[in-house]
């Protein structure tokens, strides 16, 4: 099975650059299943259910979270219903809206996808999260006699630490373990020893000149003089596409991993 892992959409330029990309690469390597990270993607905040649809209309057949998912109360519905493909991480505490893992049909199988946020991420850090790990293997648990095709992890997180050492937790009891959150991919991409496919971060897709899609300006001046200032996204420039493809055998293994990364020239494309 090929399944590719889309990085964050970071806004209107996020979507330009799959709108752009995702159907070459579709083309190139014929995923059965594209994944995307879409906490992102409405204003750099949130999914809104008209940008989840424009998403799916792209090529995008399921949405991941992160610390953004629970900003547009819109979505809430999306997310707790099992036949959307959409959802939140797993490990918010007991009540909040929506569901942190779903399968997906395809064409070659059935693939459980769950969504995991780190224990700390940035200014978020007080949020009261559950701890990932034992949510992780309770869905496992849970989830132990269900017949499926593969097991995707999404780990939305700040810390590399945290983010590889759940790659090796989960090595050989999921397909694969992928981390974004950071917007900047990382050069490890590997097949861990017993055989889950990992990544500490995939990046993102949106404009390239920027500081993770926020206009340089805004982000160069808070460093600079430490007043907090409302971030804006950079629309101008160059545009990112980055992505990770993961194949995987019958026995559930991953057996290549392969980082992806276009850079796409300004005005080139518009959705
Ligand atoms: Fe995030």
């Amino acid at each position: 099975m090929n399944i590719l892992y889309v990085g964050d959409i970071m806004g209107e330029p996020g979507i330009e650059a799959v709108s752009c990309v995702l159907p070459e690469v579709r083309k190139q390597y014929k995923p059965d299943l594209v994944i995307a990270q879409a906490e992102n993607t409405t204003n750099g905040k949130g999914l809104s259910r008209t940008d989840l649809d424009r998403l799916l209309r792209l090529g995008v057949d399921f949405c991941t979270g992160g610390d953004w998912s629970m900003h547009l109360p819109e979505i809430y519905d999306y997310l707790d219903d099992p036949s959307q493909p959409v959802i939140r991480p797993a490990n918010y505490p007991e009540g909040t809206p929506g569901l942190g893992w779903k399968y997906i049909e395809t064409a070659t199988g059935s693939v459980l996808v769950i969504s995991l946020r780190g224990s700390i991420v940035g200014k978020k850090a007080e949020d009261p999260m559950n701890n990932p790990l034992k949510i992780v293997d309770q869905i496992l648990l849970e989830n132990e006699d269900v017949q499926r095709d593969a097991t995707i992890v999404n780990f939305h997180g700040d810390f590399s630490s945290e983010k590889r050492m759940i790659g090796y937790y989960l090595d050989g009891r999921v397909t694969a373990v992928i981390g974004d959150h950071w917007h900047v991919p990382t050069a490890d991409a590997m097949i861990l020893p017993k055989g889950t496919a990992h990544i500490t971060d995939v990046g993102m897709c949106g404009t390239l000149h920027s500081s993770l899609g926020v206009k340089l300006s805004v982000t160069t001046k808070r460093w600079y003089d430490g007043h907090p200032s409302r971030n804006q996204l950079e629309t101008d420039g160059p545009l990112q596409f980055n992505a990770t493809l993961i194949t995987s055998n019958s026995s559930h293994s991953a057996t290549s991993i392969q980082h992806i990364n276009q850079i796409i020239p300004a005005a080139l494309c518009s959705v």
